[in-house]
């Protein structure tokens, strides 16, 4: 069990999904979080806006990539608001997992890869580099980002 004292216990996981693998990817490192002693708050990116994003010092958002590199219908909005506002978020630290496919090269994981620089632009802190899935997610990918999201715990406890 880490030692959560440093660690705030909330954590928002938002998702950003057009066809559900995203969900499922979420729900995995819902679970671990919780498993780890964290209150994991899943949250769809369409129920999201900007000013949420402070009331937490954790967040850990999964989207998918959807065509030509644009993110999935349920995140647009969300996305779009976050450009416009810019909320500070100097108190807050990420971690965003990007399911895509290579073979929509050269837009291989464009959202994720924005959602990044949009939560930097806003002042927060990435506590773990961009995790990355190619394709599936088979049960091994799951495996790999549920590794990746107690990496990013493991940083929000120091
Ligand atoms: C119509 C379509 C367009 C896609 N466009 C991209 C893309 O531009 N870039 C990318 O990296 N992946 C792309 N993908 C791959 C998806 O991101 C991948 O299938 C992902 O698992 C979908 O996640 P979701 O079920 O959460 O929506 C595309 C998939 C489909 C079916």
């Amino acid at each position: 069990m880490l030692d959560l004292r440093a660690a705030q216990p909330d954590v928002l996981v938002l998702v950003g999904t057009q066809t559900g693998n995203s969900e499922v990817v979420a729900d995995a490192i819902a679970d671990a979080l919780g498993d780890l002693g964290f209150a994991a708050h899943l949250l769809d990116m369409a129920e999201a806006y900007p000013e949420v994003l402070a009331d937490y010092r954790q967040v850990v958002a999964v989207t998918c990539t959807w065509s030509d590199g644009t993110f999935p219908d349920n995140a647009v909005d969300f996305v779009e608001a976050l450009d416009a506002v810019r909320p500070d978020l100097s108190g807050v630290r990420f971690g965003v997992c990007g399911l895509g496919d290579r073979d929509y090269d050269p837009y291989y994981q464009t959202a994720a890869m924005r959602l990044v620089g949009l939560l930097r632009a806003s002042g927060a802190t990435e506590a773990q580099p961009l995790h990355d899935i190619d394709g599936g997610p088979t049960a091994d990918d799951v495996a790999g980002a549920v590794a990746w999201a107690v990496r990013c715990a493991t940083a929000f406890a120091r």
